[in-house]
């Protein structure tokens, strides 16, 4: 069960938040969600997934196959992903889209294993389609803004208004996150208010001097 708001970090490959970094950077996640009481949830690397779960806080993978146990080289098994830690999936991400169908496959997959399920989608029209596959989240990035320096939400509030509008007008129960240059508690409060359940952030976080101090200046908008 994921509690509203949210604040979905998102590791990606940056070096401030791989490997060694990744384990510092679930710690610092763990503290301010215990200070603070907010729901935090890290997407990190699989080969990343284990060291990070002595830390207190839950961890999502960033990808996931669904090719059936066997002769599937360089591929990323649920299974492996799961008893080393991951209790939910980023699916179709921006950085690493995959076809309609693998999407589909992706959720079955999760949902079988009780895992939650975020599909990332680039437009409101993306978003309809995916909320009739009933994922557990949808997450609105527009692709060009990801990384920037301006948040989607004074960027293009309206794209995040007609995702949220877009997927309940198919399913009223999927929460939808929002994402793309999110870098203040103001940016967080106001993805809320455009009917967002949180927002997903990267380099607000992963690249920010002090990572903790940039964590909790987000919560301040959950
Ligand atoms: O998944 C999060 C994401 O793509 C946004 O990245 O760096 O714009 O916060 P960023």
């Amino acid at each position: 069960m994921i509690e509203a708001p949210l604040l979905m970090i998102n590791f990606k490959t940056y070096d401030q938040a791989s490997g060694k970094e990744a384990v510092a950077l679930t710690k610092y996640a763990a503290e301010v969600s215990k200070e603070t009481k907010k729901s935090i949830i890290c997407c990190v690397q699989a080969a990343d997934l284990h060291a990070c779960s002595k830390n207190k806080i839950p961890l999502f993978g960033e990808h996931v196959d669904i090719e059936p146990a066997g002769g599937h080289t360089g591929k990323v098994s649920i299974k492996a992903l799961i008893e080393n830690g991951m209790t939910g999936c980023l699916i179709n991400h921006s950085e690493n889209r995959i076809p309609f169908t693998q999407i589909m496959e992706t959720i079955a997959l999760l949902q079988e294993a009780d895992m939650v399920s975020v599909v990332c989608v680039k437009d409101e029209k993306e978003a309809k389609k995916i909320a009739k596959l009933t994922p557990d989240i949808i997450a609105i990035e527009p692709p060009e803004l990801i990384g920037g320096d301006i948040s989607v939400t004074t960027a293009d509030p309206a794209i995040v208004k007609k995702s949220v509008e877009a997927v309940r007008s198919v399913n009223e129960g999927i929460p939808v996150l929002c994402g793309a240059g999110v870098k203040t508690g103001k940016d967080v409060k106001a993805a809320i208010k455009l009917g967002a359940m949180g927002v997903l952030v990267a380099s607000g976080i992963t690249k920010a001097k002090d990572q903790k101090k940039a964590i909790l200046q987000l919560t301040k908008g959950l």
